[in-house]
């Protein structure tokens, strides 16, 4: 009786038509193709091949639930379908005007062979520059909402390639990237950073975007696209045989990874392939994969360049605190503070960048510690109610900065540190933003340093990305931008929501001031080019002239040529470029006219060569006046950049203002000797610049 039972149920699965046992889709030009199909154990597995070679062997998909059995395992293909997308969007402000959105798309829908029939659909998308696939779980009976534990996406590497990496940190991405192969990452050994006051790395595994080269130079970046309530995906590396696998950031107040209500789909695991380094960050996949502007009209965020009081409390000059002091030692209760006497965010000091920004072609200052709440700030637990948004320290006249600024067409960028006490700000989002509003401020710097309150959260969670997000939603609803710190990672949503100007998410130039490791290397940059510059606009705050800090900082400096900086301003997007050192530094330097002309918003992109950690030339076209910049740098090692300027239109003359590493100039031991050359120049010419260890150029083509 037992055997029949058996047999029939053999013959039966026998019988079951198998729709399209292996269906494949390929990239419009062809080089790219994604299979499809089940494994004998009825698991949806996918694989990508690349000019006929194998880049992704045969790999799993599959979701855990806290209280469903896993969707994985014996599956049947109930239908599948195609379609092609091919749209021409439009940035508002961005790397380039024009982007083209090419694909193939296909939808794959699974139905558990077995009750109670569950029913799962995979989306995969095949572009010329990567490759793209997501889950989504139907609507259906007894999976309302769901508690999800885990996602196990897998991606077989047929190699052992070169990567570039920081650790799977689930609270901070602020960490240096690691060139190693990927059979020799060890992200624990990354735990413990002297610098990081939360950090949380719990396993041997990578964060995005994930940059590789493999054997025969193929480039792949991980990442993901639409991260939308959702955890954050980290990496899991299988050092022994070069797989990856998704490891969501989860919530030890919750114990699970995402909870979600059907309809639901997760983000989109990308990987972006290109033939060399170059085509990386050209590559519009990670925005073309999300949803078209759903905020409207975003024309009263303008692009602009800014300097504001930041630097010098960095440097130590300043506090951002008006009273009291952030050295936990000292501190006296509130209620009962003695003025700091150092208050950086005063309004004659505001006035004094205000002038300077009005002088200089700068057209935004941003000011830090301005509002009630800094005296209470670093090393106190009870974070939760302290920052006030509203309320100006009393040697702060905001009302009379707004206007002062105004008057000389200049707009304050606001600022709010949560100190990651996010219910907090959550709180007072729209009395702050009223106040915003009401001043006629259009963009906010947020901040989250510090461990996430509530306890057992953390910066890369799916608490945290839906507060993230409510953020920018509340934010456009006031017609605000947002530059955000200690930020989720950049996906792509700056399409769907265009007030998502900038992040930092990155070691950005603060830490070149305090941190105690010797600041970012010479070859910083030269690898964030390619990492992190892929999740979108980075707030790097470039722009020091006074390299080496004096007198303030005596055991730091930044580790670049000052001709590198001027570089930054291209090499580096975003719309909002902070020219942060201070006016003092600046009057009287033959170099800051590269910063007075430089364009923040560009109708096109060239990335003329470069080489993941070694070097990059950018050239960028000015929307709106046909100027051209180019910035070129190079890590430790010393390099002529040679290129011409055919990205130029023909028969055209240009003005061209060189500044560039002068021929003893070295980062460390002569990082100021820059030289400046100036001549005409058309779409014939060609330059070879000389580019010292750690140094760089910045070319300025203006238009006849
Ligand atoms: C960290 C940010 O990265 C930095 O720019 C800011 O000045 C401080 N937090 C204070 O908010
Ligand atoms: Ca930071």
């Amino acid at each position: 009786m037992r055997f029949g039972v058996i047999l029939l149920a053999f013959l039966l699965t026998q019988c079951q038509p198998e729709i399209a046992p292996k269906t494949t889709i390929s990239s419009p030009d062809g080089n790219i193709s994604i299979s499809f199909d089940l494994q004998p154990s009825g698991a949806p597995q996918y694989g990508v091949r690349y000019h006929q070679k194998d880049l992704i062997l045969p790999s799993t998909l599959g979701l855990e639930f806290r209280d469903h059995p896993a969707l994985h395992d014996g599956m049947t293909v109930i239908g599948t379908s195609e379609r092609e997308i091919n749209e021409t969007w439009e940035m508002p402000w961005g790397e380039q005007h024009l982007v083209e959105n090419h694909g193939n798309e296909l939808k794959v829908e699974l139905k558990e062979k077995n009750e109670p029939g569950r029913m799962l659909n995979l989306y995969f998308r095949a572009y010329n520059d990567g490759i793209a696939f997501r889950y989504e779980i139907p609507k259906q009976e007894g999976m309302d909402t769901l508690i999800i534990m885990d996602e196990n996406s897998q991606f077989r590497l047929n190699e052992d390639p070169l990567t570039w990496w920081i650790p799977g940190d689930w609270d901070i991405y602020e960490h240096l990237y690691n060139e190693t192969k990927l059979s020799k990452i060890n992200a624990i050994a990354k735990r413990n950073h002297p610098n990081l006051a939360q950090t949380y790395i719990p396993e041997n595994a990578v964060n995005t975007p994930f940059t590789m080269r493999l054997s025969d130079g193929t480039h792949l970046v991980f990442h993901e696209a639409d991260l939308t309530n959702y955890a954050g995906m980290t990496l899991k590396v299988d050092t022994t045989s070069h797989e990856l696998m998704s490891e969501l950031v989860g919530s030890d107040r919750f114990g699970w990874k995402a909870k979600v209500a059907t309809p639901f789909h997760t983000p989109w695991r990308t990987i972006q392939i290109s033939p060399n380094a170059e085509g990386l960050i050209t590559s519009r996949l990670i925005e073309n994969l999300c949803e078209p502007n759903k905020i409207g009209d975003v024309s009263w965020f303008k692009p602009m360049k800014y300097d504001g009081i930041w630097w010098e409390m960095h440097l130590g000059i300043s506090t951002w605190d008006y009273a009291g002091t952030q050295d936990m030692n000292s501190f006296d209760q509130i209620g009962n503070m003695k003025p700091t006497g150092k208050h950086g965010a005063t309004t004659a000091n505001a006035k004094r960048y205000i002038d300077f920004a009005a002088a200089n072609n700068l057209k935004g200052v941003l000011v830090e510690g301005w509002n009630v709440g800094w005296e209470h700030w670093i090393g106190f637990d009870d974070r939760e109610g302290v920052f006030d948004f509203v309320t100006p320290y009393p040697d702060y006249d905001l009302p009379e900065v707004v206007r002062y600024a105004k008057s000389k067409g200049v707009e304050i960028i606001m600022h709010h540190e949560t100190s990651a006490a996010p219910r907090t700000y959550d709180h007072q989002l729209d009395t702050a933003y009223q106040l915003m509003q009401s001043l006629g401020l259009h963009s906010v710097k947020t901040g989250y340093v510090g461990k996430i309150i509530p306890k057992g959260e953390y910066h890369h969670g799916q608490w945290m990305v839906n507060h993230y997000r409510k953020v920018i939603e509340t934010a456009a609803k006031y017609q605000i931008a947002v530059d955000a710190h200690e930020p989720i990672k950049g996906t792509g949503l700056r399409r769907t929501y265009p007030n998502i100007i900038s992040r930092e998410g990155l070691r950005g130039q603060e830490w070149n001031a305090w941190s105690t490791d010797g600041g970012n290397p010479p070859q910083h940059l030269s690898i964030i080019a390619f990492t992190r510059m892929l999740a979108g606009p980075i707030d790097f705050t470039p722009g020091v002239f006074n390299i080496k800090l004096n007198p303030y900082k005596p055991n730091n400096q930044v580790n670049t040529t000052l001709a590198q900086q001027l570089a930054l301003y291209v090499v580096i997007y975003s719309p909002i470029q902070m020219a942060c050192d201070l006016p003092e530094n600046y009057e009287g330097q033959p170099g800051f006219q590269f910063i007075r002309d430089v364009g923040v918003d560009w109708e096109q992109t060239r990335v003329i060569k470069g080489d993941v950690g070694d070097y990059v030339i950018i050239a960028r076209e000015e929307r709106g006046t046909g100027n051209w910049f180019v910035g070129g740098i190079t890590d430790e090692n010393f390099r002529d950049a040679l290129f011409d300027l055919d990205f130029l239109p023909p028969n055209t003359t240009f003005t061209a203002t060189l500044y560039h590493d002068g021929p003893d100039a070295d980062w460390d031991k002569n990082p100021l000797a820059l030289e400046i050359d100036k001549k005409e120049v058309t779409s014939e010419d060609v330059y070879t610049v000389y580019m010292a260890p750690g140094g760089g150029f910045a070319l300025s083509l203006i238009k006849q």
